[in-house]
């Protein structure tokens, strides 16, 4: 009883009055079909932690995907079912989705006559969870509303920032649980517990890497990466011997971790501007993991990681124009330094690709030509399109692009130049290749 605890205020306090509103009302729906239904995981987490996270989870003790109808009936949305796990997903007519899982269940089957017993299904599915903090739920049901579900000393645990798993074999059930323990105290600021991290070194002595998928490793290194500390978690993924264990060539020499804290802040600088789009920041920090590796080594990580197709290739074919943007860039300091030129060597890179140049660039004047590019060039436009061409008789063709492009070049270089003047130009171009 003692850590049912009631936090309906704190819902009540820091939630926005809809999804309030909301769980109230799945609440009630659960209470019509007779199931008791929970939020759980992260969402419970943020709550007790103060950080805003509208992510809400569900866990039906009973037929998940018959609630999740039901959810879609009374919300209006669609339901996406997973049968085989006893999973849904319903989709709103907002677009939000919302997970509903079935909680497992323990049977407990009693000799002779006696029928088999259902026990307390969300112990249970709470018990399968990664760690404590993550393993909490508050029940939604009108008469239980607000009741904190904490078998496992989650909430003491957020007191003591202590991340800690629920029992020995967690990490061997759930390698890629030691990444997340380590993303998971690198984001909240809290340390992993001692019998947590013996836990760890002997998962990592045991090699339980070794088994583990690329898929599986790159889905969580690539959530690493996302978080806003990132080196920091990749200096604790080397103090587990981590990056070893995923491939021997991953190392954390002072040198790479001072291009890795690098990138750390333009990636950091980058996202404080708000600008669009925004970069995949596994992109970046992969191409400072693979800062002095030949192309035969990228393929072996490659490999490991087992990117797909796509990444691979993003992966590849930014380093190669990465090298050549080099060149051109030295040039560049070397000449007359034109903006439009300077757009030009930069504009063709995928955005990673200039993020990566700017934070590898140890002249400050290069970094501001960059920021430069970043913030104005890049998404500065001409007056006239391929409609005015069409407009002045011009006929289509190869012209049009090389036309645009000099017009460009022109106001890149030359800020008040007008739309008559763009289209005089325009003009005068179209006579001269005649
Ligand atoms: N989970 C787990 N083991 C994993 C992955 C997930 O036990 N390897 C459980 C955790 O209880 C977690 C829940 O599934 O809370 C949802 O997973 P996920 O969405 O990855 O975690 P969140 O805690 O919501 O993390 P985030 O804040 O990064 O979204």
């Amino acid at each position: 009883r003692r850590r049912e605890r009631q936090i309906k205020h704190l819902l009540r306090e820091r939630l926005p009055r809809k999804l309030f509103d909301f769980l109230v009302q799945v609440g009630e729906l659960a209470r019509d079909k007779g199931v008791n239904v929970y939020c759980v995981g992260g969402f419970v987490r943020d709550i007790l932690l103060h950080l805003p996270n509208f992510d809400v989870d569900f866990v039906v003790e009973g037929d998940a995907i018959a609630f999740a109808r039901a959810m879609a009936r009374t919300f209006g949305g669609r339901v996406r079912e997973h049968r085989k796990f006893k999973t849904a997903v319903v989709v709103l007519e907002s677009g939000e989705k919302i997970d509903v899982a079935t909680a497992r269940l323990e049977y407990y089957e009693y000799p002779a006559a006696l029928p088999t017993v259902e026990l307390s299904s969300i112990k249970m599915d709470l018990f399968r969870r990664d760690f404590t903090i993550n393993a909490l739920a508050v029940q939604v049901n009108p008469d239980q509303f607000g009741r904190l579900v904490d078998f496992f000393g989650g909430q003491k645990d957020i007191k003591n920032k202590t991340i800690r798993v629920l029992h020995s074999l967690s990490f061997v059930e759930d390698p890629t649980r030691i990444i997340r323990a380590i993303r998971f105290a690198q984001r909240f600021g809290f340390s992993i517990g001692g019998q947590t991290e013996r836990l760890i070194k002997n998962a990592v002595e045991l090699n339980i890497f070794h088994k583990l998928s690329g898929s599986r490793i790159f889905h969580e290194i690539r959530l690493m990466l996302a978080e806003n500390k990132p080196v920091a978690c990749l200096k604790e993924m080397a103090r587990f011997n981590l990056l070893k264990a995923i491939h021997p060539m991953l190392t954390m020499d002072p040198a790479k971790q001072q291009i890795l804290e690098e990138i750390e802040k333009v990636v950091a600088w980058y996202r404080l501007l708000y600008l669009e789009p925004s970069p995949c920041p596994w992109l970046v920090y992969l191409l400072g993991l693979c800062a002095g590796f030949n192309d035969a080594q990228v393929q072996v990580l490659v490999r490991r990681l087992n990117l797909t197709k796509k990444q691979a290739c993003l992966l590849t074919s930014l380093r190669h124009s990465i090298r050549k943007a080099i060149e051109d860039l030295f040039r560049w300091e070397q000449g007359k330094q034109a903006t439009s030129e300077l757009f030009f060597i930069l504009e063709p890179l995928a955005l990673e690709g200039v993020l990566y140049l700017m934070a590898r660039s140890r002249k400050e004047s290069m970094r501001k030509h960059i920021s430069l590019f970043l913030t104005q060039l890049r998404t500065q436009t001409i007056d006239i399109t391929g409609k005015d061409l069409q407009a002045l008789g011009i006929a289509s063709g190869p012209i049009y692009g090389q036309i645009l492009r000099a017009v460009t070049a022109a106001k890149l270089d030359n800020d008040s130049l007008s739309r008559e003047e763009q289209l005089r130009m325009a003009r005068e171009m179209a006579a001269r290749s005649r």
